[in-house]
C-alpha cells in the first residue's frame, strides 16, 4: 500500500502540482483544503492528471477535530507537507490578526496532531521573505534573517521558530522549512496553476493578464535600482520543479534516522533575473508584445535576491530543471486556458 502524505492547502497553487507530482513518485496525497482562496475543481484536475482518485477533507486545517480525524483514518500517513495559509502580503498589513491567526494556529494544532499520532515527517512551506534585502549574494541558509516587512513574511518566521522550538523540546518530528524563492509557471497540460483573486500583486500573473487584455498595462515597479538593467532581481523557479523539491524533501525526511530533527532549505534555481528579463523573456517565448510603462518604485521592494542551492542540491538531491522561458510559456499557456 502507497504512504500517505497529508497536504494541508492541497488544492492551491503549489500544492496542486505538489499532489500531481507525489502521485508520480507512489506516493497517496491525502488533501485537507477549505477552499479560502482555491477551487474545488482544482482537485478534480489533480485526479485527471494524477490518474487516481484523491482524498479530500474539506475543512480547516486548524481544527483539531478534523486532524484527529484524518491522522486517524489510517495507518499509512507518513508525514504532512503544511501549504496552508494565507499569502496576500499587502492585506497582511491591513488585516494582521486574520494572517495570525490562521496561519499560526494551523501549524501549532498541526504540530500537535503529528507528536499526537507519532506522525514524524512533516515540511513547512517558508520564504526567501525571512531573509529581507540580504547583504550578501546567493542567500545561504545561514543569511541572517532581517525583520519582515509585513505581518505575512513574520508569520513565515515565526512559524519557522515555532517548529523548530516543539522539535528542540523533544518533539519526535523531523522537519524540513522550504524556503521557496519566486514560483511562477503552471502544469505544462494547463489543467492547474495559479488563481489569483482580484489584481494580483506578483509579477507574472500581472504580465499574464495584461497579456490576456485583462489589464491595460503592467508597470515595471522602478528601473533606477544598482543593477544592470536599473530593474529588481529575483529567482524566478517553475512551480512543477518546486513541486519535485517537496517529493525530494520528503524522501528525504523518510530516510533520516534521527527522531528529532529540523533543517530549513532554501529552494531557488541558483539564477538572478530582473524584471526587464523576465519581460523580455515573456514576449519572446510567447512571440508577442507586451504593454508596460515604468512606474515608481514599491515601497518595501527587496532590489536583489537569489538562493544559494548548495543544501537542497546535497540534502535533498534536488534541483531545478526548467528556466526562465520554460516557466514563462507555461504561465501563458495556463492564462489562454483560463480565459477560455
Ligand atoms: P494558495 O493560496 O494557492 O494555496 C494555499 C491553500 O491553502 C489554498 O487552497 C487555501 O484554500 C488553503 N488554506 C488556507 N488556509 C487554510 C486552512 N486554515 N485550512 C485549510 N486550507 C487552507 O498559496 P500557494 O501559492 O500555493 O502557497 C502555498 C504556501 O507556500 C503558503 O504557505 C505560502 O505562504 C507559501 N509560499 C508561497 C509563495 C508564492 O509565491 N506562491 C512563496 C513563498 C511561500
Ligand atoms: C513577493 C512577496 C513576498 C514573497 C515573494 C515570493 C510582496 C510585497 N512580497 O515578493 O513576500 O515571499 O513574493 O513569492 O508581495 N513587479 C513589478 N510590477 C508588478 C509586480 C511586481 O515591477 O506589477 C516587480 C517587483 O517590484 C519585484 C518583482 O517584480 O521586483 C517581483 O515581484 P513579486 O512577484 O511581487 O515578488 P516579490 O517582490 O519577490
Amino acid at each position: 500500500m502507497a504512504e500517505k502524505i497529508i497536504v494541508t492547502g492541497g488544492a492551491g497553487y503549489i500544492g496542486s502540482h505538489t499532489c500531481v507530482e507525489l502521485v508520480k513518485a507512489g506516493y497517496d496525497p491525502v488533501i485537507i483544503d477549505n477552499f479560502s482562496n482555491s477551487e474545488p475543481y482544482i482537485v478534480s484536475r489533480i485526479e485527471e492528471l494524477a490518474g487516481q482518485k484523491i482524498s479530500l477533507y474539506e475543512g480547516d486545517c486548524a481544527d483539531p477535530a478534523l486532524l484527529r480525524e484524518v491522522l486517524g483514518s489510517s495507518d499509512q500517513i507518513k508525514g504532512v507537507i503544511h501549504f496552508a495559509a494565507f499569502k496576500a502580503v499587502g492585506e497582511s498589513s491591513q488585516l494582521p490578526l486574520k494572517y495570525y491567526r490562521n496561519n499560526l494556529l494551523s501549524t501549532i494544532e498541526l504540530l500537535e496532531a503529528l507528536a499526537e499520532n507519532k506522525v514524524s515527517n512533516m515540511v513547512f512551506s517558508s520564504s526567501c521573505t525571512v531573509y529581507g534585502q540580504p547583504d550578501i549574494l546567493p542567500v545561504t541558509e545561514e543569511t541572517p534573517q532581517k525583520p519582515a516587512e509585513s505581518p505575512y513574511g513574520r508569520t513565515k518566521q515565526m512559524c519557522e521558530d515555532i517548529i523548530h522550538d516543539f522539535i528542540k523540546s523533544g518533539a519526535e518530528i523531523k522537519a524540513a522549512a522550504l524556503r521557496y524563492f519566486n514560483p511562477i509557471g503552471a502544469h505544462q497540460s494547463g489543467l492547474i496553476g495559479e488563481l489569483p483573486r482580484g489584481i494580483p500583486n506578483n509579477l507574472v500573473p500581472y504580465i499574464t493578464q495584461t497579456a490576456a487584455g485583462l489589464r491595460d498595462k503592467l508597470t515595471v515597479f522602478g528601473n533606477d535600482y544598482d543593477t544592470p538593467d536599473g530593474t529588481c532581481i529575483r529567482d524566478y523557479i517553475h512551480v512543477v520543479d518546486l513541486a519535485r523539491a517537496h517529493v525530494a524533501a520528503i524522501n528525504f525526511l523518510n530516510g533520516v534516522g534521527e527522531t528529532n530533527f529540523y533543517e530549513t532549505i532554501n529552494v531557488g534555481t541558483g539564477n538572478g533575473n530582473s524584471v526587464q528579463e523576465v519581460i523580455d523573456t515573456f514576449e519572446k517565448v510567447n512571440d508577442l508584445n507586451l504593454s508596460y510603462e515604468i512606474g515608481p518604485r514599491r515601497p518595501g521592494d527587496v532590489i536583489k535576491t537569489y538562493a544559494d542551492v548548495t543544501k537542497s542540491r546535497k540534502l535533498l538531491n534536488w534541483q531545478a530543471e526548467y528556466d526562465l522561458a520554460e516557466a514563462l510559456r507555461d504561465s501563458w499557456n495556463w492564462q489562454k486556458k483560463l480565459k477560455k
